[in-house]
């Protein structure tokens, strides 16, 4: 029997994916060989012991997550230009993704960097780490025609939750988004967009720190706020570009989403 992937299966578990179930992963990555749930593989004979590998020299020890953050925030409050952030971000060793082997480079943005809308995805993939920008790989294809239907070509900046991709293009953890976060607020700060569009479970669940799944969050607006509480801004979380490549069915949602979008963003501001 062939040992090709199940489309059914595959699609069911894309479809929990993106509804928010997560479950199976765990906040920090955990080595079940050390921890003995895996036997190690096991010598064909005796050899003379061969002594461990050194630790790779290019991972500095990990600070611990609140640490990260702390130094995210203090070289984030430093920078007053995108410049200055995407350079912040490239030199930061707080994020445990950097080292992880997914990542090949710092993918931060792409866009007006005066756009009224911020878009937000969940982090590179391939494509995006191989090309430096987010949102160059399928589904970003599909975004940007998307956001072309809806009149919004040329007025977003688009940025994900984590500046490098996770190995496996595996959803990043919570402590991962958390490190990235005061880099993201900056960007936010800088921009100055007037709404944000969260793309998937994984970006809305950590800008809003809700734990709801995308399918009962997206459509609605919520209020995105900076962890100073400086900046509100209304957020509308929608469906991901990769689940709607896997579930065309259900870009009915999306486009809905994007008309009510584009409905707020294209409201004359009212005198206060
Ligand atoms: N998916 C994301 O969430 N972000 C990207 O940049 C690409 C794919």
């Amino acid at each position: 029997m062939s040992a090709a992937a199940d489309p059914i299966a595959e699609s069911l578990l894309a479809f929990w994916a993106d509804a928010g179930v997560d479950g199976m992963l765990l906040d920090e990555p955990v080595d079940r060989i050390a921890a003995g749930r895996i036997a190690p593989p096991q010598p064909a004979a005796r050899k003379a012991p061969v002594a461990a590998p050194a630790a790779s020299p290019a991972r500095p020890a990990q600070p611990d997550v609140s640490a990260a953050v702390a130094q995210a925030e203090a070289l984030a409050a430093g920078a007053d230009s995108l410049e200055a952030l995407a350079a912040a971000i490239a030199g930061f060793d707080g994020c445990p993704l950097k080292f992880e082997g997914g990542a090949t480079q710092a993918v931060v943005w792409r866009g007006d960097p005066a756009a009224p809308l911020m878009v937000i995805g969940e982090g590179p993939g391939q494509d995006e780490d191989r090309q430096g920008q987010p949102f160059v790989g399928r589904a970003g294809q599909l975004l940007d025609k998307m956001l072309a239907a809806a009149g919004l070509t040329g007025r977003v900046m688009i940025t994900n939750t984590v500046f490098w991709r996770p190995p496996g293009n595996r959803t990043p953890t919570p402590a991962e988004q958390a490190v990235c976060a005061p880099f993201v607020e900056r960007a936010i700060a800088l921009v100055k967009p007037k709404m944000l569009l969260l793309v998937g479970g994984a970006s809305a669940k950590a800008m809003l720190k809700k734990d709801e799944g995308i399918l009962s969050m997206r459509g609605r607006w919520h209020e995105w706020r900076s962890a100073d509480g400086a900046i509100e801004l209304p957020a509308l979380p929608t469906l991901h570009p990769a689940f709607l490549l896997r579930q065309p069915a259900a870009k009915k949602r999306a486009w809905v989403d994007l008309m009510t979008l584009t409905e707020r963003l294209d409201r004359p501001d009212r005198p206060e």
